[in-house]
């Protein structure tokens, strides 16, 4: 018997390598190579597709007006995907288990009435969808359920029913009998993806593919196929609380800014218009000791709630403690603020907690921190509707920090009617097409000076 080959696949990043080693050199995370047959595509795979009738066109001879976008009829989900779906395009939604997933895509396709549309789910029994479809009370007749995991038997049915719109729930669950390694692994998802994407394009159909993260990695997590498809949507939120926000990590069709913000209830996702009631509602009365950084995560950009207490040290060396944020940065902003600012903060408990239980590195957090502090120390609270981007120097001057219109955006999305960013961040600085006031300052005086006016320092 032949043996077949095989090599070692990182679950993380889809790296391939002949053998196996601890660290993945690509992505550097431990222990997640697993061996796996490699893959060769046979002589009579190779050519099943050549039947296709695309042929090579020129930019002109190509009209834009044969491709309509399908509107999902959520003004969010539009909005994310940049004014609708492209037919044919493949879109991945990702996100944590329990976060939402399922209901969104099966309230999505309930919702698009007068459209044929396919809903497999290799996860659930069409009992389970039908409970869940009564949960969030919706009906469509022309939502046809499927529940099965062998991708040939899926696109055959899609051959057949021809449905304008596919939803795969999830790629995970979903194998080809082209490759024989287990369901979930590397291989087999990219190939079962790479197999819908041929599928989406010839027939000019959309798939909406659902991909599960997992932080043990057990699982291939989406990463491999953000390179395969057209869009990838990230759907986020704490599972312990009610809001959820889809944002697109990668959009051919659309930018990649845009976010939308949903509601968890007993009756499905609802969509949420003013987000500004996510972040700030929790307290109705403004507190003090609290103010709003907007921050840039990773590529996006994220507005988080800072809370500070300070308090007079009962004993004699006071207390510096921080959850979330980096201690020693801490113990430099309340030196700042004692050295070049005057405030005495030296008998004080100062302590700094990030709202959500986040951890930030971000430098653009300095000022909020700072101005959390001293919201706390005088006990005058800070307007609800202003956040803060700026770095603090050992000077106490306000330095620029990067991609200041996308903070800038995304703080004017949320809400936002005001932001104090550094005046060096002046000279490339745009009016974004939300209105909210950008208040440039050099000095943390001034900042101070706008938010307490009138209070003794
Ligand atoms: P689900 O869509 O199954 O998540 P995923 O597919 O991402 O794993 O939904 C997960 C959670 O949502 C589940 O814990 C129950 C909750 N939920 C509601 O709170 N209200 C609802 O109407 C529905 C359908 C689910
Ligand atoms: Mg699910």
């Amino acid at each position: 018997m032949v043996k077949q080959k095989t090599a070692w696949f990182c679950q993380e990043c889809g790296m391939e390598s002949p053998k196996w080693v601890g660290k993945c050199p690509s992505c550097d995370q431990w222990n997640s190579m697993i061996e796996e047959p490699v893959v060769k595509a046979s002589k009579s795979e190779a050519v099943k597709y050549t039947g296709s009738k695309a042929k090579p066109l020129r930019l002109s001879e190509i009209s834009l007006e044969d491709t309509p976008r399908i509107d999902l009829r959520s003004v969010e989900l539009n909005r994310v995907l940049g004014g609708g779906l492209v037919p044919g395009s493949l879109v991945l939604l990702g996100g944590e288990p329990g976060i939402g997933k399922s209901t969104l895509v099966l309230q999505l396709s309930l919702r698009l009435k007068g459209r044929k549309i396919l809903y497999v789910s290799g996860e659930e029994s069409v009992q389970q969808i039908k409970l869940r479809a009564e949960r969030v009370g919706a009906k469509n007749d022309e939502c046809l359920l499927l529940s099965e995991t062998q991708l040939e038997s899926i696109l055959a049915h899609a051959e057949s029913i021809k449905p304008e719109f596919v939803v795969i729930d999830s790629i995970q669950t979903i194998s080809t009998s082209r490759v024989e390694s287990s369901p979930g692994s590397v291989t087999q998802v990219r190939e079962c993806t790479a197999e819908i994407l041929r599928f989406a394009k010839q027939r000019n159909v959309p798939f909406f593919i659902i991909g599960h993260i997992t932080k043990e990695g057990s699982l291939a997590g989406p990463k491999v196929l953000e390179h395969i498809v057209d869009t990838v949507l990230q759907f986020e939120g704490d599972s312990n609380h009610y809001y959820r926000i889809i944002r697109s990590i990668k959009n051919r069709f659309g930018s990649t800014s845009e976010i939308g913000i949903f509601e968890m209830q007993n009756t499905g996702l609802r969509e949420v218009s003013n987000p500004s009631e996510l972040l700030i509602s929790q307290h109705k009365e403004p507190i003090s000791g609290t103010a709003v950084a907007a921050t840039i995560e990773g590529n996006r950009p994220l507005l988080i709630e800072v809370q500070a207490l300070v308090s007079t040290a009962v004993y004699g060396t006071p207390q510096r403690s921080a959850i979330g944020f980096d201690n020693r940065r801490l113990n430099m902003l309340l030196a700042v603020l004692e050295k070049r600012a005057g405030f005495r903060l030296s008998q004080k408990d100062v302590f700094l907690n990030l709202a959500g239980g986040v951890k930030v590195s971000d430098p653009a957090m300095d000022l909020a921190v700072m101005f959390a502090i001293l919201s706390s120390d005088l006990d005058i609270p800070i307007n609800k509707e202003a956040c803060f981007a700026g770095e603090v120097g050992l000077t106490g001057e306000i330095r620029p920090v990067n991609r200041i219109e996308q903070r800038i955006g995304e703080a004017g999305k949320l809400g936002f009617k005001k932001i104090f960013v550094s005046e060096n961040n002046q000279k490339n600085l745009e009016q974004p097409k939300t209105k909210i006031e950008i208040f440039q300052a050099g000095k943390i005086e001034e900042v101070f000076r706008n938010l307490f006016q009138g209070a003794n320092k």
